[in-house]
């Protein structure tokens, strides 16, 4: 089969189209055939070498943690799937044309949803929803500030917090506010307008996908209530501990009830994540470099097409 190879870290050519081995299903294992693999964050971060501390791991690696795709294969004790399922999963080396990973990986794509739809939810989805669910853990009627709000983890986290009925006030650029009124939000905040931040009430927990100066802006002008919340999906912000707060910071993990859920929510179009630009597995360099340069919808690498759309 063919896959996309981290063979160095640094920029995207180090990114090369490769024929590889197929591998093959453990017995609680399914095979893939990926109709679309998303490009996230954390691709690029690694590509990088961002994450060399954190997360190490032995080059070359085929990247990918999102496929969309039918089953082909299933191992011996596999009763969740059958062969020809539509399926989304939470995986390593999506960036291939098959995939192989244990069955807790994955949920059933309903009949609304298409593919390439269903490759963008699983890690944007289950990081919103365990932010929301497990890091700040929301209640009805809280006020709770989403930080980075239309982006793809940010959007799940809208939807997360909306469900459990809290009040949400979507954090966002100044230029992103018409992209924002369209969020089911309460409120907006001008993360990079001063004095907006200036008027923002205090909130009680903040769900974080951006950190940074952003975090620390809004700790400095003590914008969550004493003894409020901070669940964040990157490294706990500086001095919200010490601030008295409860910092929350989190890793994704598979699940695949609440992957089902999402699927749902997507089959029902009570949550969206908009779709980018799609490109070949050949062009996997050139769509790194367009995800990271930002901006709405997600990425998508798709192994049937031949020119990027
Ligand atoms: N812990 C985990 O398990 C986990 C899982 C998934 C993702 N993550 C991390 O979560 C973060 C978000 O991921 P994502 O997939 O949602 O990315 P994304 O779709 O690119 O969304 C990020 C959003 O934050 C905005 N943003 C960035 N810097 C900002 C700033 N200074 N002020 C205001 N808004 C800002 C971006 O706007 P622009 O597009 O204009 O920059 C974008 O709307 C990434 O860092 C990713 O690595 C962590």
């Amino acid at each position: 089969m063919k896959a996309v190879v981290l063979n160095g870290y640094g920029d995207v050519e180090h990114l090369e189209l490769k024929e590889v081995d197929e591998p093959s299903p453990g017995p609680r294992q399914i095979k893939v055939k990926v109709a679309a693999a998303s490009v996230n964050p954390v691709d690029w971060k690694i590509r990088r070498g961002d994450l060399r501390a954190m997360m190490p791991i032995h080059l070359p690696v085929i990247l990918g943690r999102d496929v969309s795709g039918e089953v082909i294969a299933i191992g011996a004790e596999v009763r969740e799937f059958k062969v020809g399922d539509r399926v989304m999963g939470l995986v390593e080396h999506g960036y291939a044309e098959v995939v192989v990973a244990s069955v807790e990986a994955f949920a059933l794509v309903p009949p609304e949803v298409p593919l390439p739809t269903a490759a963008a939810l699983p890690l944007v989805g289950l990081t919103g929803v365990q932010l929301v669910e497990e890091a700040v853990r929301a209640h009805a009627g809280e006020r709770i500030l989403v930080t980075g709000a239309v982006g793809s983890v940010g959007r799940v986290a809208v939807f997360a917090a909306k469900r459990r009925g809290a009040q949400i006030i979507a954090g966002v650029r100044s230029r992103q506010r018409p992209e924002a009124k369209k969020l089911d939000v309460d409120e907006i905040v001008a993360l990079d307008d001063p004095q907006e931040l200036e008027r923002l009430r205090p909130v009680d927990a903040i769900a974080d996908t951006v950190n940074g100066k952003v975090m620390a802006a809004l700790l400095d002008r003590d914008k969550v209530v004493p003894g409020g919340v901070i669940g964040t999906v990157l490294q706990p912000p500086l001095g919200a501990k010490e601030q008295g707060l409860r910092v929350h910071a989190m890793l994704a993990h598979p699940d695949s009830a609440a992957l089902a859920g999402i699927a749902a929510a997507a089959a029902s179009g009570e949550l969206v994540i908009p779709i980018g630009r799609q490109f070949p597995l050949s062009q996997a360099p050139a769509a790194q470099h367009v995800a990271e340069a930002g901006g709405v919808g997600k990425v998508l690498l798709v192994p049937s097409l031949r020119r990027a759309s």
